[in-house]
C-alpha cells in the first residue's frame, strides 16, 4: 500500500517549503476521514459527530463515498504525503501497522490507560490497535461478515420454507425464487462485494480451518486443493442467480432490492442491517438474517477502527484524545452500533436494546473465539497485507466476471496473487 519511505523526497521538499504538518485546524477541531455515506452509515457517523460537538469540539467531516473504503484509502494517502493528515481516519487491520511503521500515527497510550482499554477489549482486537505494544488506533465495533439477508415476503411468494442452512438448501431456494420471476441473489459487482460473497462461500464449503489456511495463511497447498475447487464452483454457481444489472452496483442499492421485494437474498456483512433499520424495517418481520450457508458455527470478523495521526496543535491533540475516549465509551458503543448493524467491541457490553441478529452475533463472537472459528475477513482488510488483499480480490473478481476463466486457471491466479504476501 503506502510506500511513504519511497516518496520521502516529495515529503522532504514539502517540509522544507514549510508546508508539512501545517494544520489549518482551529481550537478543538477534529477532522475525521471516513466512508460512511449510505443511509445507515451516515446515521451512525452522525452519532459520533453529536458526541464530539457535545464536548465542545468542532467536527470537520471528511467523508469519501465508496463502500469498503478503497476510495477513502487513496485520498488518505495523498493527504498524508502532502503533510496534512486528518486527525483520525477509518483504517483497519494490517493497514494500521503499515501506517504506524511510517511514523505518522500518534501514541494513544495515555487515553487507553485512563480508560482501561486493555481490560475492556478482547486481546484479538487490542493487538490490531497497537503498534509495537502502543495504541495507535481505537476500535468502534465488531461487524460480522458471514451473513445472508432475506426478504420473508419473497421467500413466501416463492414457496421457500426458511433460511437455507446448506448450499443444497440455498440453491433449491434460489431456484424457486428465480422461477417466481424475482432476483434470487442481489449482488453488487464490485471487487470487495464479490470477495464478501466469496469468503463466505469458502468458509461454508471448507470450514474455518480451511479458510485460515487458504485465505489467511495463503498456504499454496490449500489454495490448490479440491476444497478450493469446490468453493470456486459454488461461487460461480451463485452468479447464475444474480441479475444482469449487478455490475458496479453499490452495496446499499443492492440491499434496497431485497428491501423492496425485488430480490430474495443478499450475502453481506451486517452494515446491511443498518440500512434496513434506517429505512424503518423491522428484523424478523421485514427482513431476516442468518449465518451464510454452512457457517453457523464460524464468524468472520471485521472491526472498524480509527487510526489517529500525529498533529501539531495542542487543541487538536486534545480533541483527538477526546474522540478516542468517546469512541470507546459505553454510551457511544451502544448508540452507534444500534444504528450501524454491528455489535459493541467492549467486552460484556449490555445487549438488551439490541435485536436478535445482534444478539446472535454477540453470542457467536464469544463462542467462536473459543473454538478457533473466529476468523478475520479478507474482503474487509482484516487479514492480509493491503497488497496481497488487492491482488487476490482482483483474481477472484476476474473469475466472477469472466466465464471463460476456468476454475483451474482461477486457482492459479489466486496462488500467484497470494505470493505477494
Ligand atoms: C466497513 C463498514 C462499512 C462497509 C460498507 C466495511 O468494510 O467495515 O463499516 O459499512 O464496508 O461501506
Amino acid at each position: 500500500m503506502l510506500k511513504l519511505s519511497k516518496i520521502a523526497t516529495v515529503v522532504a521538499v514539502a517540509m522544507s517549503a514549510g508546508a508539512a504538518f501545517t494544520s489549518t485546524a482551529f481550537a478543538g477541531e477534529v477532522e475525521v476521514l471516513h466512508y460512511w455515506t449510505s443511509g445507515g452509515e451516515a446515521k451512525s457517523a452522525a452519532e459520533l459527530k453529536k458526541m464530539m460537538q457535545a464536548k465542545g469540539h468542532v467536527w470537520k467531516d471528511f467523508a469519501v463515498a465508496g463502500g469498503g473504503g478503497d476510495a477513502a484509502a487513496t485520498v488518505l494517502k495523498s493527504r498524508v504525503v502532502s503533510g496534512n493528515p486528518p486527525a483520525a481516519a477509518q483504517i483497519k487491520g494490517p493497514a494500521i501497522q503499515e501506517w504506524a511503521s511510517e511514523g505518522v500515527l500518534t501514541n494513544l497510550d495515555t487515553v487507553a490507560a485512563a480508560e482501561k482499554w486493555d481490560t475492556l477489549l478482547p486481546p484479538v482486537v487490542a493487538n490490531v490497535m497497537k503498534y509495537k505494544g502502543h495504541y495507535v488506533a481505537v476500535p468502534v465495533n465488531v461487524h460480522r461478515v458471514n451473513w445472508i439477508w432475506a426478504n420473508p415476503e419473497v421467500l413466501k411468494k416463492a414457496g421457500v420454507a426458511g433460511m437455507p442452512k446448506t448450499y443444497d438448501e440455498f440453491f433449491a431456494a434460489a431456484d424457486k425464487i428465480k422461477a417466481a420471476g424475482l432476483i434470487a441473489v442481489a449482488h453488487g459487482g464490485q471487487n470487495w462485494q464479490d470477495f464478501t460473497t466469496f469468503e463466505s462461500v469458502v468458509l461454508g464449503v471448507g470450514g474455518a480451518k480451511f479458510y485460515q489456511d487458504a485465505l489467511v495463511k495463503l498456504d499454496a497447498k490449500a489454495i490448490n486443493s479440491d476444497t478450493m475447487k469446490k468453493s470456486l464452483e459454488t461461487f460461480r454457481k451463485i452468479k447464475g442467480y444474480t441479475d444482469s444489472a449487478s455490475s458496479g452496483r453499490d452495496w446499499n442499492l443492492t440491499t434496497a432490492l431485497v428491501m423492496q421485494g425485488k430480490a430474495g437474498f443478499q450475502f453481506m456483512g451486517d452494515w446491511a442491517k443498518g440500512e434496513f433499520l434506517a429505512a424503518g424495517k423491522v428484523p424478523g418481520k421485514d427482513f431476516l438474517c442468518a449465518a451464510a450457508p454452512g457457517t453457523s458455527s464460524s464468524f468472520t470478523f471485521n472491526i472498524d477502527s480509527f487510526a489517529m495521526f500525529k498533529l501539531k496543535s495542542a487543541d487538536a491533540q486534545k480533541a483527538q484524545n477526546d474522540l478516542a475516549a468517546a469512541i470507546m465509551s459505553p454510551e457511544f458503543q451502544e448508540t452507534f452500533n444500534l444504528n450501524k448493524g454491528s455489535i459493541p467491541v467492549r467486552l460484556n457490553s449490555k445487549m438488551d436494546k439490541f435485536d436478535d441478529c445482534a444478539k446472535l452475533s454477540a453470542k457467536d463472537f464469544v463462542e467462536t473465539s473459543k473454538t478457533s472459528s473466529l476468523v478475520p475477513s479478507i474482503a474487509h482488510s482484516m487479514a492480509v497485507s493491503p497488497a496481497a488483499e488487492g491482488a487476490i480480490k482482483d483474481a477472484v473478481s476476474q473469475f466472477w466476471n469472466d466465464d471463460k476463466i476456468t476454475v483451474a486457471a482461477a486457482m492459479k491466479n489466486i496462488a500467484n496473487a497470494a505470493a505477494m504476501k
